[in-house]
């Protein structure tokens, strides 16, 4: 029996038709029709008026630090729970990232503590330059909340939405609240180029400058002036043709890794100690993982868990180890109330890829089930 993987990429025949009539084509370069298709395709679907298609997720984050004018001494806030890039766009533009705790529901950041957080920071007029908020796992942070907050204190708001490309809040896109979105489109997303990414604004200024520093910074002149550093950022034109072969399919595999979820939400259902990442009215994940919270009793933890489907050959992981517990950032300033940590101590995320087969899940949950009733 072959590998059960997290997140595989879901790749069909349009997506090889697509790369070899790009080849034919001859635009074989960081620029070219598909590309412009890529970025039109994406901003209908993200509500966002302009894309910049970039060469990963985290590049779209450095240029957001850069376009926002984050620099040297300010500081970011971020959700302690993500994917390290969230924190690292802070510190390649030499800011610091403060941690703040997330919310038990969704593992978002917390409106609450984000809140507190900044009144304590407005006595001494001390407040952050700008926050990455992160969609976690394919669900938009709660931005009802989160706005009205970081307008009151002047914070720009970067919305990392990594994870999930196609989720909505209230009715919006993931990759629209912030002033500037970021999308990846790595191997293991809802959709991928292999190795990609998206740069969302609605500021036609922000746009062409986020252009410019992602292919060299070069001024408009005949020959090669540069007035500002730049970058090697942009998609390729061959990735973007790919890309929208990919994108063409969204719906089906938001569909497919809801129904996932759903096997797994009923196969789990009666089992104690098992919870799952809550979804409020207001939220349509693209339920990018399937993550539970496990308490398998009897001394065992969420790692007994991987490693008995381990022994199946199937791949699970730790949900993500909060960045304030990192040693990377030792010494950070962090506010905090125990949530990312109790999260991190039960968080497993399941199989959860859109070509999964139902057997396959079945397997897995069988396993996970058999082995908590043990
Ligand atoms: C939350 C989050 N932010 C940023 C990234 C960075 O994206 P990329 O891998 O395309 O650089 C990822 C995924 O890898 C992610 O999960």
């Amino acid at each position: 029996m072959s590998r059960i993987y997290l997140s595989g990429p879901d790749v069909a025949f349009e997506e090889r038709q697509a790369v070899l009539s790009a080849i034919d084509s001859n635009w074989v370069a960081p620029v070219g029709p598909d590309l412009d298709a890529f970025e039109a395709e994406l901003s209908a679907w993200t509500d966002s008026q302009h894309v910049v298609g970039v060469s990963s997720g985290t590049a779209a984050l450095h240029l957001a630090m850069l376009l926002l004018g984050v620099g040297p001494g300010d500081e970011v806030i971020v959700p302690t729970t993500t994917f390290v890039p969230s924190a690292n766009a802070a510190v390649y533009v030499g800011a610091r990232p403060v941690f703040i705790d997330i919310e038990p529901t969704t593992w978002c950041l917390s409106p609450d503590l984000t809140r507190e957080f900044l009144e304590q920071r407005a006595k001494n007029g001390n407040i952050p330059k700008a926050a990455v908020v992160v969609d976690l796992y394919g669900q938009c942070a709660d931005y009802r909340e989160l706005i009205p907050i970081f307008r009151e204190y002047h914070v720009a708001i970067v919305e990392d939405a990594a994870e999930a490309l196609g989720a909505k809040r209230d009715g919006l896109s993931a990759g629209s609240f912030g002033a500037i979105g970021a999308l990846s489109f790595n191997g293991n997303k809802i959709i991928t180029t292999s190795s990609g990414g998206a740069l969302l604004t609605d500021d036609s200024a922000v746009r062409d400058h986020a252009r410019k520093l992602a292919t060299q910074a070069k001024e408009p002149l005949p020959y090669y002036e540069h007035i500002e550093m730049g970058y090697n950022y942009r998609l390729s034109n061959l990735l973007a043709a790919f890309g929208r072969a990919q994108l063409a399919s969204l719906a089906a595999k938001i569909q497919r890794r809801r129904e996932i979820n759903e096997m797994y939400r009923s196969a789990f259902a009666d089992l104690e100690g098992v919870d799952f990442l809550q979804v409020p009215d207001s939220s349509e994940p693209n339920y990018w993982l399937s993550c539970i919270t496990v308490d398998p009793g009897g001394g065992r933890t969420w790692d007994d868990v991987r490693c008995k489907l381990e022994e199946h050959d199937i791949e699970s992981r730790p949900t993500w180890k909060p960045l304030h517990m990192q040693p990377l950032f030792r010494g950070a300033e962090s506010h905090l109330d125990g949530t990312s940590e109790w999260v991190f101590e039960r968080g497993l995320c399941l199989p959860s890829g859109s070509s999964l087969t139902n057997q396959q899940v079945e397997r897995v949950a069988s396993i996970v089930a058999d082995f908590l009733l043990r």
